[in-house]
């Protein structure tokens, strides 16, 4: 039986649907969007690979504005780059040789720092790419943000019950992941997350629907404290929906 879903979720029949409708709202962002430079914060772990792969993809390559768009990352793993586990890595092997992504364009989170110190320096970075040493809450930092759900509710790296939900800087060190990989991660903030115009949440799999269904009985996870200066889109596949 279809489980409840929060307010305005579009239900999209299957990953591949999903990741197309997703593509064409990133699409449209970029047409729609005020300054030269377009800045996207993209979402790691699994379900959003396939976005990724579609806008290098054929259907959509000469669709992209990739000579405006900067790509940031909402977290990643304190790894290397070329690691399995990194967020990068899937990002780099989604968007492959069909992406004409400009290298200074995509901003990498320097985990090779460590978590304290690659934390510091994002947070440096997206305000030097923002050009101010403050947000102002008429000015979003992202035109769009894309963020997964975890199945305890995270998202990005922003776990249940982990000091980094409390954080005012754009970035947090995360030295104890709440779900694998267990290992530390950088994550961006809900202050950096919500200085947005849009955020899209991209959901897949029946292994969400009890996080979406805790989410939309009111229970306070980390996934439903995501803001934005604009608007929130659940986008959600049908098995995730139990739809
Ligand atoms: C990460 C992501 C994380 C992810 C969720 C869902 O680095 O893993 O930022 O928040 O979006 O865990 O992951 P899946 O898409 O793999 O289910």
């Amino acid at each position: 039986m279809a489980i409840a879903l929060p307010a305005g979720a579009e239900i999209l029949p299957d990953p591949d649907a999903l990741a197309r409708a997703a593509a064409d709202r990133l699409i449209a962002v970029c047409a729609a969007a005020p300054a030269e430079r377009i800045a996207v914060c993209l979402s790691g772990g699994s379900t959003p690979k396939r976005l990724y792969e579609r806008l290098a993809g054929p259907d959509y390559v000469g669709r992209v504005p990739w000579g405006r768009v900067h790509w940031f990352f909402g977290d990643d793993r304190v790894v290397p780059w070329d690691d399995a586990r990194s967020n990068v890595r899937m990002v780099r092997e989604a968007f492959g040789h069909g992406a004409p992504v400009p290298a200074t364009h995509l901003h990498l989170i320097p985990s090779d720092a460590g978590a304290e110190t690659g934390a510091a320096a994002y947070a440096r970075a997206l305000l030097d790419f923002y050009g101010a040493d403050r947000l102002d809450p008429g000015r979003p930092l992202f035109d769009l943000v894309l963020l997964g759900l975890g199945e305890d509710g995270h998202t990005a790296s922003l776990f249940p019950g982990k000091p980094a939900l409390a954080a005012e800087a754009l970035a947090a060190p995360v030295p104890e992941a709440g779900l694998a990989p267990h290992v530390p991660r950088i994550t961006l903030t809900f202050p950096a997350l919500a200085s947005s115009a849009l955020v899209l949440f991209l959901v897949a799999g029946a292994g969400k629907r009890d996080a979406l269904r805790r989410l939309s009985a009111g229970e306070d996870l980390p996934a439903g404290r995501v803001t934005s200066l604009g608007r929130v889109v659940w986008m959600v596949d049908a098995a995730a929906a139990d739809a």
